[in-house]
């Protein structure tokens, strides 16, 4: 780093993401003494800006966390000395010589002989190739690396997101390209490989022998709320399922990698995600919010009533889907994914729930109702991260009485000092150095898409309406007869379960 400057360029630096994330985590590593010390941020989007105006808009966005409090608006007016503003289109090649221009001035005023630089592609799917080509073509450094980092939508399906890596492709090599799924980035996730492989007493469950099956859930207490004109072409299978809550189970359901190196992790989720059946349409339940009256005679919106969403759209804001994967260790172990907008609460997490004791010798105690006796692991990543184990115990006491009780790591008393940092953080930090662990590589991209495709389709060309259920609720009643389908029972509806 002593001999190189770094660039990094928020392309759509005007957008909802790049001020709510991106320039945060920008900044959060920047006051953590994470960036090159000669470090610059470039804004580029259409809007027409001055410096000081893109810098006080991006002031509103910076807070410093509680341990860097002190002197924190000395740090951001030191960081927003760092940022500059280029206007332009996103298709337009003198628009990116022009941004060429300003980051050549500014990094030849820092008096590093090499310069790396980093693009963020934060726009609509329809100009993603050609700024990803303005940047390639016209902005690519000459004495260091250029990277570009994308975010999903990649493609609506495995067709378009195929015609999409092509026009990247045409422009950049695959080793240039970080594709985002900001879920790998949370720190529970990032755990999920640590807890698996470095305890003794987790790895040699993890097989169908002793676990009946894994819940991945996503549930949000608000609905689209002027997003629906985005959410309404992909839906939730598209903008959750897929991706965040599929990358989950690849890494969960992994078998060990040869090591911790990129290449190694992201084969072996690969090989998962290769080990899967496509999603059947039997095997997924569909729903909508609908608007529901609540007390002081309001009533909550349903998604219909969204001015962005077109009128009687059919398209899905919740989902629930049981897919196996077909491998020695996971033969016959349903995964059940649900995800879902505008439901009673807002919470991501994995449950694992484990087989009976055999032969327990303790199955009186229980009643008939032996399910409501097996272990769960429970992993919650957000809100209030959490992973506990919930085991039998006998309550103290004369007499012999069992109870569920749980082993209980608590991040926010066990780990008091240390602030969680958001995903973006982590992530952009990973680009700098050029760690592609938490990217998804294009074969996984490919592979995520083929499980999904004929699902989509098929429930678009049938127009397979949603069952409707109230803002609020816990989502559609067919969620259930789906998990009693496949022998399960949903953890997450305990209420002490509540974060
Ligand atoms: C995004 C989805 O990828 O993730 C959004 O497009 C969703 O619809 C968001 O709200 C949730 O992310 P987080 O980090 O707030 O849980």
């Amino acid at each position: 780093w002593k001999k190189t400057s770094l660039s990094v360029v928020v392309v759509g630096a005007s957008g909802d993401l790049a001020k709510k994330k991106i320039f945060p985590a920008l900044f959060a590593l920047y006051y953590e003494g994470l960036l090159p010390e000669e470090f610059h941020v470039f804004g580029f989007a259409r809007s027409k800006m001055s410096d000081a105006e893109f810098r006080s808009m991006i002031a509103g966005t910076l807070t410093c966390r509680v341990h860097a409090r002190e002197n924190c608006l000395e740090k951001t007016e030191k960081f927003l000395q760092r940022c500059f503003y280029s206007a332009g289109q996103y298709d337009e090649a003198a628009s990116f010589q022009t941004l060429n221009g300003r980051m050549a001035e500014v990094e030849a005023g820092c008096g590093k002989p090499r310069s790396n630089r980093m693009f963020f592609l934060s726009i609509p799917p329809n100009v993603f190739i050609a700024a990803a080509g303005g940047a390639a073509d016209f902005c690519s450094t000459k004495t260091g690396w250029t990277r570009v980092i994308v975010e999903k939508p990649f493609g609506r399906d495995s067709a378009s997101s195929a015609a999409l890596g092509r026009g990247l492709a045409a422009h950049l090599r695959e080793d240039q390209i970080y594709r985002i799924d900001h879920y790998l980035g949370k720190e529970l996730i990032e755990n999920l490989t640590v807890l698996r492989f470095s305890n003794l007493v987790f790895e040699p469950l993890w097989c169908r022998q002793y676990i009946r099956n894994v819940q991945i859930t996503f549930s949000e207490n608000f609905g689209t709320e002027g997003r629906g004109g985005y959410f309404d072409t992909y839906g939730i299978l598209r903008d959750v399922i897929q991706n965040h809550l599929l990358q989950i189970l690849a890494l969960f359901a992994m078998e060990p990698p040869v090591s911790l190196e990129a290449e190694d992790i992201r084969d072996a989720k690969v090989k998962v995600l290769r080990s899967m059946a496509p999603v059947r349409l039997d095997d997924t339940v569909l729903g909508q919010y609908r608007s529901r009256a609540v007390a002081g005679g309001k009533t909550l919106p349903g998604y219909l009533d969204d001015k962005t969403v077109p009128p009687g759209s059919l398209t899905p804001t919740f989902a629930a889907c049981a897919m196996y994967i077909n491998n020695p260790r996971w033969d016959g172990v349903p995964f059940l994914l649900k995800a879902g907008k505008a439901l009673h609460t807002r919470r991501a997490e994995i449950r694992v729930q484990f087989r009976h004791v055999p032969g327990s010798l303790y199955k009186h105690k229980f009643g008939p109702d032996l399910d409501s006796a097996t272990n769960e692991l429970v992993i919650r990543i957000q809100p209030k991260e959490a992973i506990y184990l919930k085991i039998n115990n006998k309550v103290p006491g004369l007499g012999l009485q069992l109870d569920t009780t749980k082993l209980d790591l608590q991040y926010q008393s066990a780990y008091k000092a240390n602030e969680l940092p958001d995903a973006y953080e982590r992530l952009l930090l990973d680009v700098v150095n050029g760690d592609k662990r938490l990217f998804i590589r294009y074969d996984e991209l490919e592979a995520a898409w083929e499980l999904f495709t004929p699902l989509l389709h098929e429930i678009e060309t049938r127009r397979v309406a949603p069952e409707l259920y109230p803002y609020g609720s816990r989502g559609p009643v067919g969620a259930h007869y789906l998990a009693a389908k496949h022998n399960v029972r949903w953890g997450d509806l305990n209420d002490d379960d509540e974060p």
